[in-house]
């Protein structure tokens, strides 16, 4: 690793021990809205500043932005590299105690960029313990983070060749035709459902059991409901970097460039023998 995106990834990682810590006494709401329209919780709000504020003290990182502000903070000085975050996905799991993460996507262009400008990217997993995944240089990592210590638990981590779990957010009634009768199909094979609201969770059981996680179009709202920049397009290179692929439907996620910092996209990732499908399935 260069310095400056090992020192993003540190400080992510001692960050998630703060924001852990301090989830229990944050479970309320902060009378605010994101700029994507959505309710933010107090613990929103924090996670945002603390990365915000130690994100831009690096050397290397000229600009911030993130799912809860609504647009690009820049540092004192000119870094190189530009770090997209989702503070803390699927908030909404706060209430009912269940699993939420900390995406972050690091690029060589200013935001908003292409996914081809994604040079590291890496999630939290707030779970039963506490998990961080960074993909770069080809490969990715799993780390254990127990307070502020980090230690490897899995070198080179790669999906399972046999899918076995699948989940698709969006009510049902509201999916398209096409993608109906695609999840009709993949269901005859036997795969399992699991689906928890926190995409960071539901990704890493993907990553974990091979399989296929998205949040489709739906008729009423073709674009989906989560972020290019700051979710489908990390998720995707973790998951693309670990032998799967990624999908906004047509093509992969990397390949998308946002017109804005919060724009929303269809998201597909998982085992690449699914997602293949699924494009058939939707052209
Ligand atoms: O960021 C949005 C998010 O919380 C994702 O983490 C999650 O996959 C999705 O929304 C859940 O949405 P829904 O509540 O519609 O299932």
């Amino acid at each position: 690793m260069t310095d400056a995106i090992e020192t993003v990834f540190e400080t992510v990682a001692t960050t998630a021990a703060d924001v852990r810590g301090a989830l229990a006494e944050r479970r309320a709401y902060a009378d605010a809205e994101n700029p994507s329209g959505e309710q933010q919780l107090a613990a929103d709000v924090y996670a945002d500043e603390l990365l915000e504020e130690r994100l831009l003290a690096l050397d290397g990182v000229g600009s911030y932005a993130s799912e809860e502000r609504d647009g690009v903070v820049e540092a004192d000085d000119a870094g190189q590299y530009h770090v997209a975050c989702d503070p803390l996905d699927g908030s909404s799991n706060l209430q009912s105690n269940n699993g939420m993460g900390t995406i972050v996507g690091v690029f060589d262009e200013s935001l908003p960029a292409p996914g081809s400008a994604l040079v590291a990217s890496g999630f939290v997993l707030y779970g039963p313990i506490t998990t961080m995944l960074v993909a770069r240089g080809g490969t990715v990592t799993e780390y254990l983070l127990d307070g502020e210590e980090r230690s490897v638990l899995t070198e080179d981590v790669a999906i399972p060749d046999d899918p076995v779990v699948y989940g698709f957010g969006g009510r049902i009634p509201d999916w398209t035709d096409q993608f109906r009768s695609y999840v009709d199909d993949i269901e005859a094979d036997r795969l399992k459902l699991r689906y928890g609201g926190a995409m960071v969770a539901d990704v890493n059981q993907v990553i974990t059991y091979g399989g296929i996680f998205g949040y489709p179009m739906l008729e009423e709202r073709p674009e989906g409901k989560l972020r290019l920049q700051f979710e489908g397009h990390p998720i995707a290179h973790v998951i693309e970097t670990a032998g799967g692929a990624s999908s906004n439907g047509t093509q992969s996620l990397l390949d998308c460039d946002p017109d804005g910092l919060h724009e929303r996209t269809p998201v597909f990732v998982g085992s690449e023998s699914l997602v293949d499908r699924l494009e058939s399935a939707l052209s």
